[in-house]
């Protein structure tokens, strides 16, 4: 194996990333380290073609993992959107991997866009990569499942925002909704839904003790704020903005910001509400520890009047059968 002399130790921010997402033939332009003992030594250095016979010889040496150094972030990424739909397609490529990949580089746009969420290209590389994922919960067989077994339930807004929005995509086609732009706009809301909060301070968001009504009213602004960051950009369908000024409404009117009444609340409103909840009890945050799926299911519905009970049912039976028996 063409070990080249460079050691770097695992203590440096190094990435970790799969094997089967590299495409035989296609120039890499990131460098490719591997894990050997306590080292990460470099095995490849960038625009070296990546071929069948390099991916041979790693798969001959059980390696499945790579490592690329953490400054190389962005071009890794770079590579990866532009190949997503080839790896989805890639029948060679197990569906866990494909999910594992497609989860992975979702949260990495998705930190992009909170760092700068004006950004055009941000938006627009978001709207591409909810249409390839949109297509893999659609084609792949137990996609959902695949993806629920890579998610991460470490509350960062990234990792939830991803979480939202395969929640909502998972649950919209399981309640019969089948048309690709429906559920294009759909996820694409649902991935930027709290992207508003990015104007609210760490202080705030992540506070332990009660919000004061002025910074409670802040909170409540985070889904208009949503709304005009994105509309600024000029770049997401219309539909899609319900999922963010709408995703804490209420049924009984107890939501904000306006306070709607069920009957006004779009179903991308109502779904993402749903998915945004879920996924809030089910995380690990820095104020409280995650509940399991029954109990926070069982929370939801013990909220009356809040949720939509037709909903909420099909939700339980999405996340498992088993959790819907014991409501
Ligand atoms: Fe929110
Ligand atoms: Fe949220």
């Amino acid at each position: 194996m063409a070990i080249m002399n460079s050691k770097r130790t695992l203590t440096d921010k190094f990435l970790p990333i799969y094997l089967e997402a590299l495409r035989i033939d296609s120039v890499i332009d990131f460098d490719l380290y591997l894990s050997i003992g306590h080292d990460l030594v470099l095995y490849r250095a960038a625009d070296l073609p990546f071929t069948e016979k390099t991916r041979a010889t790693l798969l001959d040496n059980n390696i499945k993992q790579l490592f690329i150094p953490g400054g190389e972030r962005s071009r890794y990424q770079t590579y990866i959107e532009s190949n997503i739909n080839q790896i989805i397609e890639d029948r060679e490529i197990p569906e866990t991997t494909k999910a594992g990949i497609v989860y992975d580089s979702t949260k990495l746009l998705v930190k992009d866009v909170l760092d700068n969420p004006t950004l055009s290209d941000n938006i627009r590389r978001s709207k591409d990569l909810v249409e390839s994922s949109v297509n893999f919960v659609i084609k792949g067989q137990d996609a959902f499942h695949n993806l629920l077994m890579v998610m991460s339930f470490d509350y960062y807004t990234y990792t939830h925002s991803v979480n939202v929005c395969t929640f909502a995509v998972a649950f919209a086609r399981h309640l019969g909704y089948s048309d690709e732009d429906f559920l294009i706009n759909l996820g694409t809301g649902a991935l930027l839904h709290d992207v508003g909060k990015t104007k609210i301070s760490d202080r705030i968001l992540n506070k332990r003790s009660r919000l004061s009504p002025l910074e409670l009213e802040l909170i409540r602004k985070h889904p208009q704020w949503g709304v005009d960051l994105i509309r600024d950009t000029n770049l997401v369908h219309d539909s899609s903005y319900y999922a963010i000024l709408q995703h804490h409404e209420r049924d009984d009117q107890s939501g904000y910001p306006a306070g709607l009444r069920g009957e006004d609340i779009h179903i991308y409103g109502k779904i993402t509400g749903i998915a945004d909840s879920f996924d809030a009890m089910t995380t690990r945050r820095v104020y409280q520890n995650a509940v399991e799926t029954y109990p926070a299911l069982k929370a939801l519905f013990e909220r009356e009047n809040a949720f939509d009970r037709n909903l909420l049912e099909q939700f339980a039976l999405l996340m498992g059968p088993r959790e819907m028996a014991q409501l």
